[in-house]
């Protein structure tokens, strides 16, 4: 459970986030908004990268004001970035496995285990040994997330990973960010601008509009609201194309 209340953030005289509250439970929660709306920067300060002047966010009952990043990452909290971080020189093997190798496992068998099932439950095991240069956009995406799901993840932040997919590829993202909760327990908190993907992973989705709260419930009732529509008007045009 995320728990947010009263957050702003300032930086210079731009509040990208503006004395935003809410509670988000669900096991799959999308964030939509548009460009520059404070999404990222919402992750940002969930992940510690950012520190709010006012508010307080907790996760889980753990209250996350003051607590830097690497505790964080000991909390359980994993995000993945709008730009990956996958390095093009280590293999896909070699990427997954940095992060395991200060995930705190008790030795390198069970590390590498953990590295093994989540390249597989990616969907990735045919490309263990390929460079990070080699993967394509769809598999540089799954493979973050596969770096996301090492150690016990107990929210899983992901920030735009539909950027750029064809049409299966998105499929196959759908399933497995869907499967998250089951695989390992953890909450999804999805950042993306493709609405069908919010609508295929997400039971609760929020709007931020420029830091404040445009709309917050179950996704299919949020994105029918038209304050909503307005805001994604090409996307809806696009979606109902597509049906
Ligand atoms: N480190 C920073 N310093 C100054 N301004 C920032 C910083 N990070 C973000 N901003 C500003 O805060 C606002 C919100 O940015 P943010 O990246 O959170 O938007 P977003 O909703 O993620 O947008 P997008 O959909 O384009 O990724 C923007 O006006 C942005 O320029
Ligand atoms: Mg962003």
């Amino acid at each position: 459970m995320i728990d947010i209340d009263h957050l702003t953030v300032q930086f210079g005289g731009v509040k990208p986030i503006n004395d935003l509250s809410v509670r988000l439970e669900s096991p799959v929660v999308g964030l939509i908004g548009p460009n520059g709306a404070g999404k990222t920067t919402l992750l940002n300060v969930l992940s510690g990268f950012v520190t709010p002047v006012s508010g307080t966010v907790r996760v889980d009952d753990h209250r996350l004001t003051g607590v830097p990043a690497h505790r964080r990452a000991a909390l359980g909290l994993r995000r993945t970035f709008q730009t990956d971080q996958i390095a093009d020189d280590l293999t896909l093997w070699q990427n997954v496995q940095a992060i395991a190798d200060h995930a705190g496992y008790p030795n390198a068998a069970e590390a590498n285990a953990a590295v093994a099932q989540a390249i597989d439950y990616v969907g990735l095991t045919r490309r263990l040994h390929r460079r990070g240069s080699a993967l394509s956009t769809a598999e540089r995406h799954l493979a973050e997330i596969a770096k996301a799901l090492i150690g016990r993840p107990r929210l899983v932040m992901l920030d735009e990973p539909g950027a750029g997919l064809s049409e299966s590829e998105s499929t196959h993202l759908e399933q497995v960010i869907r499967g998250i909760p089951a695989h390992c327990g953890a909450q999804v908190f999805l950042i993306d601008h493709d609405v069908e993907l919010i609508s295929a992973c997400c039971d609760t989705t929020m709007v931020l509009d420029f830091g404040r709260l445009l709309a917050m419930g179950p996704t299919a009732q949020v994105l029918a609201q038209p304050e909503v529509r307005r805001a994604y008007l090409g996307d809806f045009e696009t979606l109902e194309a597509a049906a």
